[in-house]
């Protein structure tokens, strides 16, 4: 007889945690669930009745509100806490506010937090499921599912082809959701950027590390630019950001290197003229707001299976 497939995790806090089986059920949970924001009236039952918290210590626009439309297009009842408006600003400990915000009874507790492992400690604290909306320099993996999603949508496939990620690799979560996620489906992955912002382990994550640019997006079919996270370098690390965009800012001469249908991609926010020209973020190939719609669809999934959903059962 064979196994049916369930998803079987109850938080969601890094991509490796995914079997390649997880991440294309999810995949096409999310696909399922694209139409919705097609429909007139956006919005499924599949939630009602659950209370879903968005804790944000970091500022978001994508991560946060697409989070929230998720769930209140599934009708959850959703509240936004920011460290800012939070007690947290009087000494509060994350645990302890963490075990408060149980005391409510939410089923869901999405979390974004400069520390990384923040939201591991919350799953160990309390029994709301934790949803990782990115930890420090950790991960970010519902970014890295839409850019799979993103990809597979336009390309028809994963494996087999060959991502270039350039930038500030080692302050990235994103990047490192996205080597873990590519390579596990298969996708060759090669990354580029100065010597300050290459942390010396990212090969045993699967990604080739390039000298330039340029080698890393040779043949590429994907290219994606990051942004440099200033909120966490400490010291300068580059000379200057001008000097950094005529290396390894992303433009039409580089591009040129890639494959003619190359995609071009970026998780946001975006700083033009630095790691990617205007042109290229708006030009042919670019597929960055069709990352950010899907990131809405991801996000529906992964709410949605956290409690235990059944594919189909949503309509
Ligand atoms: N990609 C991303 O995490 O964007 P936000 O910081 O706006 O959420």
């Amino acid at each position: 007889m064979m196994n049916e497939y369930r998803f079987q995790h109850r938080h969601l806090l890094e991509m490796g945690q995914f079997s390649v089986e997880d991440i294309r059920y999810i995949l096409n949970t999310a696909r399922s669930f694209k139409e919705i924001a097609g429909r007139p009236i956006k919005k499924v039952p599949t939630l009602r009745g659950k209370t879903i918290i968005n804790f944000f210590f970091e500022p978001s626009t994508r991560t946060r509100l697409s989070f929230e439309i998720a769930a209140k297009r599934m009708s959850a009842d959703t509240f936004n806490i920011a460290a800012a408006t939070s007690s947290a600003q009087k000494g509060e400990t994350l645990i302890d506010t963490a075990r408060n915000l149980e005391a409510m009874s939410p089923d869901i507790i999405i979390i974004r937090h400069s520390s990384s492992g923040a939201p591991l400690l919350l799953s160990q604290n309390v029994n709301a499921a934790i949803i990782n909306a990115g930890d420090g320099i950790h991960e970010h993996p519902s970014q890295g599912l839409l850019d799979l999603m993103t990809v597979r949508e336009h390309k028809g496939r994963i494996e087999g082809l060959t991502v270039a990620i350039i930038g500030d690799i080692a302050h990235s979560r994103v990047a490192h959701s996205d080597i873990i996620g590519f390579t596990a489906m298969g996708a060759k992955v090669r990354v580029a950027g100065p010597a300050s912002f290459m942390p010396p382990m990212i090969e045993s994550l699967g990604a080739t590390v390039c000298a330039t640019a340029a080698e890393a997006v040779a043949g590429a079919d994907v290219v994606m630019a990051l942004r440099i996270q200033q909120e966490r370098l400490h010291d300068p690390s580059i000379p200057s950001l001008r000097e950094y965009a005529s290396f390894y800012g992303v433009n039409r001469k580089l591009l040129e290197l890639a494959r003619r249908d190359v995609l071009v991609m970026h998780p946001g926010p975006i700083n033009r003229g630095v790691e990617m020209s205007p042109d290229v973020a708006d030009g042919t190939g670019s597929v960055i707001l069709d990352q950010v719609a899907n990131g809405v669809a991801i996000r529906m999934a992964l709410l949605y299976l956290v409690m235990g959903g059944e594919k189909g059962g949503h309509e």
